[in-house]
């Protein structure tokens, strides 16, 4: 549990707070790039309480800017993509995507007064369909040289999702790996085919036995972490008998991403990005080492869950998630259908807005939580002396950033520490792209 003001703290997200301070201090997306297309690529986005305008300008460079004009206030969403910039539909005024004010055209001829604005403005970069910004102090970081990042742009996937709920309980669902027993839990077993770019819903390559089925026959994980340059790593171990574990690794970035196995090719890297302190968005950028990423496929699966252009989820608390109890009594745990994100949302959403940590009562299988959650503590107060917080994801070479591993095998139950990593040595070394040796800090 957590005390109100502690709660407080890990979950407010506005300028001036500390846990705002903190999530400022990495890249955090911003967009997708799909959604900065066309004639006109700009779009309204609020991020961590602040309410920001983006547009694309040159081919694929981004600005993000404060959406109230410095002139007046008017808002410069409505305002005209020209110029490399934005111009205010109000008085004319010309936005760069530094912030500068290029033109005044009502001042008169020789005015200086341009010069004396600064709008706001964050820097932007974007990777495989994502444009991340950096919203902190000082000189953002190199981004960090994950594998989502490295791959090229046809072994990746990206994809996003509203959620009306605080950015923190999204967060703690992924690194919750107990909950899949249940919440994710399917009667029946699939083919990999029809699980194509699905959580949860493969077939491990050592012994073609559907993860369905070890989280349904084994729903008492034991599980393990450790602090890493990156965040949390956890191992869920399931025993399937004497001589077998299943070992399902995982990693969450610090402050607010997660990277998980979704079949033996694929991972998925999830940011949990705040809005504002009660609603977010996830951010998804899927991966793949060595086979192409089917995109076409993926989206349309996606697109049959999501709405455009505002990436809500056709399932959600308006029409009780499509929940069904003959559903829940025959086929899926919840009754809400096969796909997780809906069961996450469901979860995730019914703790509320902001979830009330001080009523709740966290067990063994919430140490990740739980050590998170400290993490996060040490780091705002880190912030607030003017220190860099354990895990800043700021070396001076961001190839030392790398991975994290995401892998769910069978291993023998006598060597899993080493049978896993042999695994995901393995699986690198078929990679099409990956450039770097399998890093010895596994
Ligand atoms: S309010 Fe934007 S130029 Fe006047
Ligand atoms: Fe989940």
């Amino acid at each position: 549990m957590l005390k109100e003001d502690l709660n407080r703290l890990v979950t407010q997200v506005g300028p001036g707070t500390g846990c705002g301070k903190l999530m400022r201090q990495y890249w955090q997306p911003a967009a997708l790039t799909e959604e900065l297309t066309g004639d006109r690529p700009v779009k309204a986005v609020t991020l961590m309480g602040e309410d920001l305008v983006i547009y694309r300008h040159g081919d694929d460079e981004y600005g993000l800017i404060g959406r109230a004009c410095p002139h007046r206030g008017a808002d410069l969403c409505f305002g005209r993509w020209e110029d490399g910039g934005l111009r205010c539909a109000f008085h004319g005024w010309l936005f760069d995507h530094t912030g500068k004010c290029l033109e005044q055209p009502a001042e008169p001829a020789g005015s200086n007064f341009h010069n004396k604005i600064k709008h706001t403005a964050y820097p932007c970069i974007e990777r495989n369909g994502i444009v991340f910004t950096y919203m902190g102090k000082g000189n953002p970081p190199p981004l960090p040289a994950f594998d989502c990042f490295e791959a090229p742009d046809e072994f990746t996937f990206a994809f996003k999702g509203f959620v009306d709920c605080n950015w923190l309980q999204l967060n703690e669902v992924g690194i919750d790996p107990s909950h899949a027993s249940f919440l994710h839990r399917f009667f029946n077993d699939e083919t990999d085919d029809e699980a194509y770019g699905q959580q949860f819903r493969f077939s491990t390559e050592e012994n073609d036995m559907a993860i369905t089925k070890v989280l349904r026959e084994y729903d008492c994980p034991e599980i393990e972490i450790e602090q890493t340059e990156t965040g949390i790593r956890l191992y869920a171990l399931r025993r399937l008998n004497d001589a077998s574990m299943h070992v399902r690794v995982t990693n969450q970035i610090f402050p607010n991403a997660i990277i998980i196995p979704i079949s033996n090719e694929m991972m998925l890297t999830q940011w949990h990005v705040p809005i504002n302190d009660t609603t977010s968005w996830w951010y998804a950028i899927f991966s793949s080492f060595s086979e192409k990423v089917d995109k076409e496929r993926m989206r349309n699966d996606r697109l049959e869950l999501y709405t455009l252009p505002d990436y809500r989820p056709r399932k959600n608390r308006d029409n009780n998630y499509g929940y069904d109890p003959e559903e829940q009594r025959n086929r899926t745990y919840t009754g809400m259908g096969d796909d997780i994100n809906v069961h996450d949302q469901w979860a995730v959403e019914s703790l509320g807005k902001i979830q009330d940590r001080a009523n709740e009562h966290l067990g063994t299988t919430d140490k990740a939580i739980i050590a998170n959650r400290k993490l996060m503590i040490r780091a705002i107060e880190a912030l607030e002396n003017d220190a860099e917080p354990e895990i800043a994801l700021r070396p001076d070479d961001p190839a030392m950033c790398r991975g994290p591993v995401a892998i769910d095998t069978i291993a023998p139950a006598a060597s899993w520490r080493d049978t896993w990593k042999a695994t995901a040595i393995e699986r690198r070394s078929r990679s099409a792209w990956a450039q770097h040796p399998w890093p010895s800090e596994t």
